[in-house]
């Protein structure tokens, strides 16, 4: 059963996502050293945290403090004062916690100044929030690698032996992790060996596609092969891809060099980009892979995120990724597992798969559909839950009714996902923005009624 089980692109959901993650619980990241401040919500700024004592603070010594601070362009939203719990406390003396935002570049020079204004002047950690990025371009930093079916370092990798495979997967490895965001993408002259091992699978999976797909992908597949260059004899260039996908529901490739970390992978998602890998698997293995690869990427995943509908579930899960705990983004990927990767639906009452897992993979597509293992509904609450392990056929799926109903759903767990903030993406600059500022609501809001307006003008028309 090993030899065709599909691969997947987020391969840690409910078990192992702490042991390969361990620093991303670290309270307030900025980038990924754990500091007592995290980012600003101009570029270049941070939010700071301080406190610090005041001796006799009837004297001026507060009002220095504090211009002192803003003298390093630093803005105070908060500022509170307590009885000092220090052992040279007296009754006149009181503990201060200052929260301010400034350029990250003042943050030593303020903290030296103010010790010599006040007494034991230390920065604090308040909130729990994960880094996660804020503009399309930070996916630059979203590049932690996982070694796990890496063919250099798994011995049971079937590359592992293959020294000049090894060496051709460094050699796309490297171009994709060069690669930073705007580039354009590494254009590979992939061999005949490569090719062959493509023309194989893609011939076997194509002959199931008409049964056992689901309509939209069958749908996506169709307009690649007529628009995009799909075809048996050739592998399809990522920035080929790429750029069709972005006409056609805006998302957008990027090339990875192997297995990124789950946090990482979702949050690309939120941008409506898909990290893509270049290379080729192993010729012994044509059917099989134990690691995402251009056949899984470009058969399984590619012909899905042709869907408007899709695209927008896909962006759900990422953006719902964003600043989310270990413990959920682990719930994360499990629903990523059972929906994206090896999903189910119901069409004219039959079952189709729509997860690119099962979509590139020849004996798993026909296994899920045989009606031998377990089914049950898709239900994020409980499907966040299921254990599964990635070494052979799933023995559950879960089925939904619709896109739409999978991403209500989505929706109605996201939104009970418990995070310090609410964010909204902003598709004109691909960034997101935290709405933790009545005028930023204020503005989504106002937008929000010109786009009702305009809607409700083309309703009538049509009435
Ligand atoms: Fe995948």
């Amino acid at each position: 059963m090993k030899s065709e089980v599909g691969p997947s692109c987020v391969p840690e959901g409910r078990k192992k996502l702490a042991e390969d993650a361990p620093n991303t619980s670290s309270p307030v990241e900025h980038g990924n050293h754990p500091t007592p401040f995290q980012m600003g919500q101009e570029s270049g700024t941070v939010f700071l945290n301080l406190v610090f004592t005041l001796r006799n603070p009837k004297t001026r010594g507060l009002s220095r403090a504090v211009k002192l601070v803003e003298g390093f362009e630093a803005q105070i939203s908060y500022l509170e004062s307590r009885a000092t719990r220090t052992s040279k406390a007296d009754g006149d003396n009181l503990d201060f916690f200052l929260r301010c935002e400034l350029p990250s570049t003042g943050v030593g020079p303020l903290i030296n100044s103010l010790s010599r204004v006040v007494e034991d002047v230390r920065a604090v950690r308040e909130e729990k929030v994960p880094w996660f990025p804020r503009r399309i371009r930070d996916l630059d930093r979203c590049q932690r690698l996982m070694t796990k079916f890496e063919p250099n370092l798994d011995q049971d990798h079937p590359g592992h032996n293959d020294l000049e495979y090894r060496e051709r997967r460094s050699q796309i490895t490297s171009l994709a992790l060069s690669y930073k965001q705007g580039d354009p993408f590494p254009r590979l002259e992939y061999t005949a060996d490569e090719i062959m091992i493509w023309k194989e699978v893609y011939t076997k999976l194509t002959s199931l596609y008409p049964t056992h797909a689901c309509q939209q992908f069958v749908d996506g597949f169709r307009m690649l092969e007529k628009q995009c260059g799909y075809r048996a004899d050739s592998i399809p260039q990522l920035q080929d891809v790429s750029d069709f996908l972005q006409e056609r529901t805006g998302f957008r490739l990027r090339p990875v060099g192997g297995l990124l970390s789950p946090r990482d992978f979702l949050a690309s998602l939120a941008f409506r980009v898909f990290q893509c890998t270049q290379y080729t698997r192993h010729p012994s293995s044509p059917t099989h892979s134990p690691e995402p690869d251009c056949c899984h990427e470009l058969l399984g995943h590619i012909p899905m995120l042709t869907d408007k509908e899709f695209a927008q579930f896909s962006q759900e899960l990422g953006l719902a990724s964003l600043g989310a705990s270990d413990e959920d983004i682990e719930k994360l990927s499990t629903l990523y597992w059972f929906t994206v990767e090896f999903g189910l639906c119901k069409q004219n009452g039959a079952l189709k798969a729509f997860g690119a897992g099962l979509l590139s993979s020849y004996g798993e597509l026909k296994y899920a559909l045989s009606g031998e293992p377990q089914y049950k509904a898709f239900n994020p609450e409980l499907t966040a839950l299921q254990i599964y392990q990635d070494q052979t056929f799933q023995s559950t799926y879960f089925v939904a009714e619709s896109f739409e109903d999978a991403k209500s759903k989505l929706r109605n767990y996201a939104s009970k996902i418990g995070k310090p903030f609410s964010l909204r993406y902003d598709p004109l600059t691909c960034s997101v923005e935290i709405l933790d500022r009545p005028h930023k609501i204020k503005e989504a809001l106002a937008q929000l009624r010109g786009d009702l307006k305009n809607l409700c003008s083309a309703l009538d028309k049509l009435c």
